[in-house]
């Protein structure tokens, strides 16, 4: 692995040990182009086959004003498609997951589309003039399924999914990913401020020590951030093998049984795989987490995730289980409380900017990512009302 080291990313930041103006997290116009510019031009994940595992089960996702269902066919394809019915614009499913048995039927005049999108069939299709059914099937979203998770894209081109983590593929590939089940039910947070806010708290460890006494404790000091060149990012910490302060940790290192398809060096390790911009995978020997951060709009963000295991009926392996979701949702408490106290710190009239450390990396490593899609974001002051966009491609064309 190509991994890159804090000097080279904070010479990219054009402002040194800085972060981001605090004007960059309170910004209508801002939110508006990351949506537009961001959001919908990178990978989205949206859940993982075992999540539709039946021909017809369908799993929705709405990002700002489109709309996608990821569906699968009855040849085992999962496909992703604009819910656009190609008469009236209604969804063509209305609910969050289910299964449209063998045709997605629109709910507002009953338009039929097979389940590989194709139109299927037109309710008194005499009444419309000749139509090239051909021509009006469900659009096609981008579509990629990694290691069994499924992604999206709406708009934009660029490097697969795989590409981007080409470097983590070897590793990735010892878990078994495409062969996970749903373990639990999906969980999300809610957040009444700028996306970026909630991420930052995801792109360092040098809180851990002090914010998750818990995760601390599970780690010692063995926690670790690295950022790769290629600026997909890799976090790692090792479960100690000492006795453990905290009960429900001890517990965790205790009854974690040895999993057979694991290499040695992979028996005792969690390890966050990261790509821009907020997508996370945490590699457990138990189970999976995989969860992303993004924006809802203004000063709306959310972080929404699920857990994936493969089927293992040991008792042991049950409890080890449950001890891991019990650390994870303290870490889960500690986040949102650190995440809130530092976003009200920057609507402070004194805040000025972060001053990041070495350990902090993460923070400006994905904020040098979001500077070259944003050149906006550089500026001392936001830009006079209404001209953000206009500041920004003009940014754009002196890069
Ligand atoms: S909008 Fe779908 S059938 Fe009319
Ligand atoms: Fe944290």
């Amino acid at each position: 692995m190509n991994f890159t080291t804090a000097e080279k990313i904070f010479s990219q930041t054009g402002n040194g040990r800085n972060g981001l103006p605090a004007w960059t997290f309170n910004n209508e116009e801002l939110n508006q182009l990351e949506i537009e510019r961001i959001f919908l031009r990178n990978w989205f994940w949206v859940g993982h086959v075992s999540d539709i595992p039946n021909p017809g089960d369908y799993k929705c996702q709405d990002l700002a004003n489109e709309r996608a269902v990821v569906i699968k066919g009855e040849d085992g394809e999962v496909r992703a498609f604009h819910n656009l019915c190609r008469h009236r614009g209604s969804r063509v499913v209305g609910e969050e997951t289910g299964n449209c048995k063998k045709a997605i039927v629109c709910p507002f005049h009953g338009w039929s589309y097979h389940l590989d999108g194709g139109l299927r069939s037109i309710p008194h299709a005499k009444t419309f003039p000749d139509i090239d059914k051909s021509q009006y099937g469900l659009k096609p979203v981008d579509c990629e399924v990694w290691h069994g998770l499924i992604f999206i894209r709406f708009q934009g081109d660029g490097a697969s999914v795989a590409e981007t983590f080409a470097e983590a593929e070897e590793e990735i590939s010892l878990y078994n990913l495409a062969d996970m089940k749903p373990y639990d039910e999906p969980w999300h947070y809610d957040f009444d401020l700028d996306w970026k806010a909630v991420l930052d708290i995801d792109n360092e460890g040098y809180h851990v020590p002090i914010g998750h006494p818990g995760l601390f404790d599970l780690f010692g000091s063995s926690y670790q951030d690295q950022v790769l060149e290629s600026g997909i990012k890799r976090s790692h910490g090792y479960l100690k093998d000492y006795p453990c302060k905290t009960p429900l940790v001890q517990n965790y290192i205790d009854t974690l049984p040895a999993q057979s398809y694991l290499p040695e060096s992979h028996q005792r390790i969690w390890i966050y795989w990261s790509a821009f911009p907020g997508f996370v995978i945490t590699l457990m020997p138990d189970m999976i987490e995989v969860y992303q951060t993004y924006s809802l709009g203004y000063q709306k963000s959310i972080m929404a995730g699920a857990c994936y295991a493969l089927a293992d009926d040991r008792v042991a392996m049950q409890k080890t289980r449950e001890f891991n979701r019990e650390i994870n949702q303290v870490v889960g408490d500690e986040d949102i409380k650190l995440v809130k106290w530092s976003d009200q710190g920057m609507r402070s009239s004194v805040y000025e900017s972060a001053l990041l450390s070495d350990l902090e990396l993460g923070i400006a490593a994905f904020q040098n990512q979001l500077r070259r899609v944003l050149p906006v974001v550089t500026l001392a002051q936001p830009p006079e009302a209404g001209k953000l966009a206009s500041k920004n491609t003009e940014l754009e064309s002196t890069l």
